[in-house]
């Protein structure tokens, strides 16, 4: 277990109680963490303690597979999954910029898949969302179109049952001016909206010749923010063939919907919108089977057969 914020910890739970996978160690740098019995830190049982040191942690370990969970930007998190690639252990991380990071970082995915080979492991960038909600889902969909014209994806999360975390990210009780400085200084918003539109492109064979995203506060009745709208256009040419929007804001309706404009047409509502970092957890360890099985290498979720949840005994 390679982070051990909210969103590793729930996977270190669910990894914890998976028969097939045993804890071979946990590393986190935060000093609250760090030097802490695992079993405390998941409030389960669980071996050893929480360690800071990962290239150590590895070598001494071997894992076959690290879950990763530190970050969401790619050139961050990336000596962190070289000293993973290096010691030779698969991957699978909530990295949000790592679902899909052949056109926003291209030289790092470059530098990635070498190392990956070099080092006969797999990595994977997957979660929620990205990884799952807004391009997966909607791939898998379009496995029944003979022919897809246009894409529109909505993501609508209500805050106010999320974390404090999600709610701050999101820009929830802010002026819409704090919030228009904080998105114009980058780093704030849902991140991998891009991401999850450029992997649904790959899969649908759509070179799109723009992708244009834009970041918004939601607006509340008391006239300060209640949270994000963000939307990405891509196109081709002239042609708008993917319409994605992830509304975060306190008090939205959740729900995810996804609509394939085609032969035949498509369209899916989940009522209520799939529960963020349960499902992440859960994305990630029922990716891990999948990935120890993949080719070495930096993979997306296109490249792994469809990921299973497990049935209750
Ligand atoms: N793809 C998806 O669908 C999806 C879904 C949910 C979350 N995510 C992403 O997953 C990441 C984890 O989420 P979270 O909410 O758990 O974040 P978090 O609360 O910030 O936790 C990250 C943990 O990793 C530690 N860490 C940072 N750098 C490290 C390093 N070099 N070595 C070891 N530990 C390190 C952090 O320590 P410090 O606090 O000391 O920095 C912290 O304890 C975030 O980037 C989040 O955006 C993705």
């Amino acid at each position: 277990l390679f982070g051990l914020g909210a969103i590793g910890r729930g996977i270190g739970r669910l990894a914890a109680q998976r028969q097939e996978i045993e804890i071979a160690g946990a590393v986190d740098i935060a000093p609250e963490l760090a030097g802490r019995p695992l079993a405390e830190v998941l409030e389960m049982e669980a071996p050893g303690l929480v360690e800071n040191d990962a290239a150590a942690a590895l070598a001494r370990a071997k894992p076959a597979l690290v879950l990763h969970a530190t970050g969401s930007y790619l050139p961050d998190v990336l000596p962190q999954l070289l000293t993973c690639a290096r010691a030779g252990a698969n991957v699978v991380s909530t990295c949000e910029e790592l679902s899909y990071p052949y056109k926003r970082h291209v030289e790092l995915a470059k530098q990635l898949d070498a190392e990956a080979r070099a080092g006969n492991m797999t990595m994977l960038g997957t979660g929620v969302n990205p990884g799952f909600v807004m391009d997966t889902l909607a791939v898998v969909l379009s496995g029944v179109c003979q022919e897809v014209e246009h894409v529109r994806l909505l993501r609508v999360v209500d805050v106010a049952t999320r974390r404090e975390q999600l709610q701050r990210k999101v820009g929830a009780g802010l002026t819409i001016e704090e919030f228009k400085a904080r998105a114009a200084g980058g780093r704030f918003g849902h991140v991998g909206l891009q991401e999850s539109c450029w992997l649904l492109a790959e899969a649908l064979g759509w070179r799109l010749d723009s992708l244009e995203e834009r970041l918004e506060p939601e607006p509340g009745a008391d006239g300060l923010a209640r949270g994000q709208r963000q939307t990405a256009v891509g196109k081709i040419g002239e042609r708008t063939v993917i319409e994605a929007l992830v509304l975060m804001a306190a008090g939205a309706e959740a729900r995810d919907d996804i609509e394939l404009r085609g032969r035949p047409p498509v369209h899916m509502t989940i009522e209520g919108g799939v529960a963020g970092d349960t499902a992440t957890a859960a994305v990630v360890v029922n990716a891990a089977r999948r990935v120890l099985d993949a080719r070495p290498g930096l993979i997306t979720m296109l490249d792994l057969p469809p990921i299973t949840g497990v049935g209750s005994r």
